[in-house]
């Protein structure tokens, strides 16, 4: 083949595959109304297997548009499981209904309380419970909340290794009952399904019955009561792998001088909005550039 031609065909190729990975999240967004990121670069479409749940405000709309724009975004590729991913708010209001409209992605729990730190255990049962309702492939089960950045590739991943039916995974706390912060907790669909089917109580303790799941206004601590009725709970923490900040607490981990935060971890959590960008920026770019070389070869 000429030399000329040859320069024509790979610039062509170029051409091609540009256009073919900036039009992809396009195209199947488009195609996908019930966001349902299952269609890989290889064009099959599975069921999916992994759920989360985004506990949100109906104010913070900036965080949920940045996490959109951001890992949620990144759900798109070809994963070890397929996900699909709910922003969860308390009810609805003109705004989240037409947020709803445009975005098809909010679940309204119709909680009885709202606002911060109140009854977050019964909207976690909530949450199960939709999800024990509605989505009958799920195998694994995630409730976080909306100020967490998730390196998707890893913690899929990583959760592709551990999926179990009765596992219980994320950052525990070490002082207590067995629990799992609430940022981010994933739960075995068996779990799930035998949470759902109980009772939530939001008495006080005393007027609740045995059997009852008992509301302690927090999200974590209620869910370890719930599963400490259980002996076959697999536990799993990954406290090494989770960059997780209490209230109050000064962050130690300096994201902008990270070189490649997923590289290290698979979450960071209390994420600003510019935050979610800066780390989505710099994991981004590399995965990008390694697509397209993982394309160019195929020449
Ligand atoms: C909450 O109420 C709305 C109607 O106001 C309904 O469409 C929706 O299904 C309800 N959510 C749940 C989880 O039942």
């Amino acid at each position: 083949m000429a030399r000329g031609n040859v320069v024509l065909l790979i610039s062509a190729s170029l051409v091609f595959i540009s256009c073919m990975v900036a039009l992809f999240p396009y195209l199947s967004t488009r195609t996908n109304k019930a966001k349902v990121f299952s269609i890989g670069l290889k064009g099959f479409q599975r069921t999916p297997n992994f759920i989360i749940g985004i506990l949100s405000a109906n104010g913070n709309r900036a965080l949920r548009n940045a996490q959109r724009q951001t890992w949620i975004s990144t759900l798109k590729q070809d994963l070890p499981l397929a996900v699909e991913y709910k922003f969860v708010l308390d009810r609805p209001t003109q705004e989240a209904l037409d947020e709803h409209d445009r975005e098809r992605d909010i679940v309204f729990l119709n909680s009885s309380y709202s606002g911060y730190a109140v009854k977050f255990g019964e909207k976690l049962f909530g949450w199960f419970k939709y999800v024990a309702e509605h989505n009958h492939e799920a195998t694994i089960v995630a409730k976080m909340d909306d100020d967490v950045f998730l390196c998707t590739k890893q913690m899929i991943a990583r959760l592709n290794e551990l999926k179990h039916t009765r596992l219980y995974y994320g950052w525990q706390h070490q002082k207590g009952i067995v629990r799992i912060d609430e940022m981010f907790v994933v739960l075995g669909i068996d779990l799930v399904m035998r949470i759902s089917q109980r009772r939530i109580c939001s008495a006080k303790e005393s007027e609740c019955e045995k059997s009852e799941l008992v509301d302690t206004n927090w999200g974590g601590t209620s869910l370890g009561r719930w599963l400490s009725a259980y002996d076959d709970v697999i536990t799993v923490p990954d406290n090494a792998n989770i960059i997780h900040y209490h209230r109050g607490q000064k962050p130690s981990l300096d994201i902008r001088k990270e070189d490649n935060f997923c590289q290290k971890y698979l979450l960071y959590h209390k994420a600003s909005i510019a935050d979610m960008f800066h780390l989505f920026k710099t994991t981004h770019k590399r995965s990008e550039l390694t697509r397209a070389k993982r394309l160019l070869s195929q020449f």
